[in-house]
This record gives structure tokens, C-alpha cells and sequence, in this order.
């Protein structure tokens, strides 16, 4: 059911209906989805939307006594000024820096589906907007499924078509990023998941790679999808830098995502 919502477009207030949320994948890990995803949750911030966000699945937890402490879903908790539960946002954990898949294999801890809907549905129905961050790219294995008739996979993609959330593919800016990021966009677009753009991401501070300056326009020529826009490098990641760039380099890019929503 779409939101409608009042959005403060630079001077400007308009309304618009607003998706429910989001899922944020990406061409590979460490691409940057998790501050694509503080940027998103602070740009809603900003225009008085009350964001929420979900990492249904973390791996590479760090363990301290015996809780796993989730890196990303803490992060985003604050960035997204919640009150509720780690448990909630992050409803499952490893501690192994590996696929769920294998991580819930090698821990002996099967992925409870329930969980991870039951956090769904209490985010999707308090909040007005919800961001939901993927593990690693769209075909990381999850579980796989055995019943008797069929021995099923299911991957990250299974669960961006079980959240019933529009896409959207953070990639690097760096060589080798048009294969990634078009094939990750043609085969989401061939499984019906329906791509809000892609965002390229500057995660390293480089300057000497060519390829850097040129990636953003070719992929955006190549690509089904639109390119949303480009995220520089940040210095130092932190409510106040990401607040600023909001208002700032990347203004435009979250005006082309708002308006797609
Ligand atoms: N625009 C940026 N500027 C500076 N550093 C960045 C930027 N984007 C990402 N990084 C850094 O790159 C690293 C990977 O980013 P991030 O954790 O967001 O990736 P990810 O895709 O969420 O990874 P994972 O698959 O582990 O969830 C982090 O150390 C992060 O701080
Ligand atoms: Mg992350």
C-alpha cells in the first residue's frame, strides 16, 4: 500500500506517494550498502519521514561473552534514531564472515524464516518507511529448502520478493563494476524484481583509476535501469557528514530516488 507522504524538495513542498520501503543490494560486498542505506536513512530524516531500518541477516557478527554484535545493524539503528531491539532489526546472526548459507551450516543453525517476517511486519506496519539491507549480492545463498517433491535455493533475491520491496543496486565505481552491476540489474529485472536505479559509490579515495571517471556514464547508457546518481568519497562517516551531504553533493541523487519511490 503505498504512503503519502509530504516531501521538502529544496524549497519547495510537494506530496507524493511513497513505496513502503526499500531494499538495498549490491554488486558485491563492502560496496558500500550500509552507507548508501545511513545516507537514505538521513535524507528521510531530514524531510520529517520516521525511517526503520532491517538487516534480516548479518553474518561476520563479533562475538562478545556470548552475544553476536552486529556491526551494520547498530550503525543503522542509530543512523535511523530507533528505539527497538537489535534483535528486531538484525533477527539473525553469525558469527562467521561467510554466506548465511554456510555460516548457518558450519554454526549448525538453521535460518527461521519466522523471524525474520515477524520483524518485517512489526517494522513495515510502525514506521513510515523501510530500508532493508541484503547480504552481500542478490545470489548469496541463504537456506536451501527440502521438501519432498523439490530441493529449492534460496537466495538474497528470495527475500527482496518476499519483502515485496522495489530494488535498488549500490555499486563501486571502480574497473570491473559494469559486468557487476549489469548483470546483477538483468538478472533481478529477469526474476520480475522491480529496480528502483543504481547508485555508484566512491568507497575508496582514489583519483588514478580512469575507469572511475568513465563507469558512471557508460553504465548509465548500458543499463535498463537509471543511474540515481553517484556518492563521493566521505571522509568520515557520521550523522553530521552524511546529513550535510544530503543537503549538499547528494541532493540530486536522493531527489531521483524520492522521486521513483
Ligand atoms: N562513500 C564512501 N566513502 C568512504 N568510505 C566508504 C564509502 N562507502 C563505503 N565506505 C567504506 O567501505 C567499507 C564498506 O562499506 P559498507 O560497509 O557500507 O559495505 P556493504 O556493502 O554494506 O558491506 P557488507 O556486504 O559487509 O554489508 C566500509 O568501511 C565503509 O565505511
Ligand atoms: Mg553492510
Amino acid at each position: 500500500m503505498p504512503l503519502l507522504m509530504i516531501i521538502m524538495n529544496s524549497e519547495q513542498y510537494y506530496q507524493k506517494y511513497f513505496s513502503k520501503g526499500v531494499f538495498i543490494t549490491g554488486t558485491d560486498t563492502g560496496v558500500g550498502k550500509t552507507v548508501i542505506s545511513a545516507l537514505i536513512l538521513r535524507a528521510l530524516i531530514n524531510i520529517g519521514v520516521k525511517p526503520s531500518v532491517i538487516k534480516p541477516i548479518e553474518t561476520g557478527c563479533i562475538k562478545k561473552d556470548s552475544n553476536l554484535i552486529p556491526s551494520d545493524g547498530i550503525f543503522l539503528k542509530d543512523m535511523a534514531e530507533m528505539d527497538d531491539p537489535i534483535d528486531i532489526i538484525v533477527p539473525i546472526k553469525y558469527e562467521l564472515p561467510l554466506s548465511p548459507l554456510v555460516a548457518s551450516r558450519i554454526e549448525n543453525k538453521p535460518i527461521s524464516f519466522q523471524r525474520i517476517d515477524h520483524s518485517f511486519e512489526l517494522l513495515i506496519n510502525k514506521y513510515d518507511f523501510l530500508i532493508a539491507e541484503g547480504a552481500g549480492g542478490i545470489l548469496v545463498p541463504v537456506a536451501i529448502s527440502n521438501n519432498a517433491l523439490q530441493k529449492k535455493t534460496i537466495y538474497i533475491a528470495d527475500i527482496v520478493k518476499r519483502f515485496n520491496l522495489p530494488l535498488i543496486v549500490v555499486s563501486r565505481a571502480t574497473l570491473g563494476t559494469i559486468n557487476h552491476t549489469l548483470l546483477t540489474v538483468n538478472y533481478a529485472m529477469s526474476i520480475g524484481i522491480n529496480i528502483v536505479g543504481i547508485i555508484i559509490n566512491y568507497s575508496k579515495s582514489s583519483d588514478t583509476d580512469i575507469s572511475e571517471k568513465t563507469n558512471p556514464q557508460i553504465i548509465h547508457e548500458l543499463s535498463p535501469v537509471p543511474v540515481l546518481g553517484v556518492v563521493p568519497y566521505i571522509h568520515k562517516i557520521d550523522k553530521e557528514n552524511l546529513d550535510k551531504l544530503t543537503k549538499n553533493e547528494c541532493k540530486e541523487m536522493l531527489k531521483n530516488l524520492f522521486e521513483r519511490l
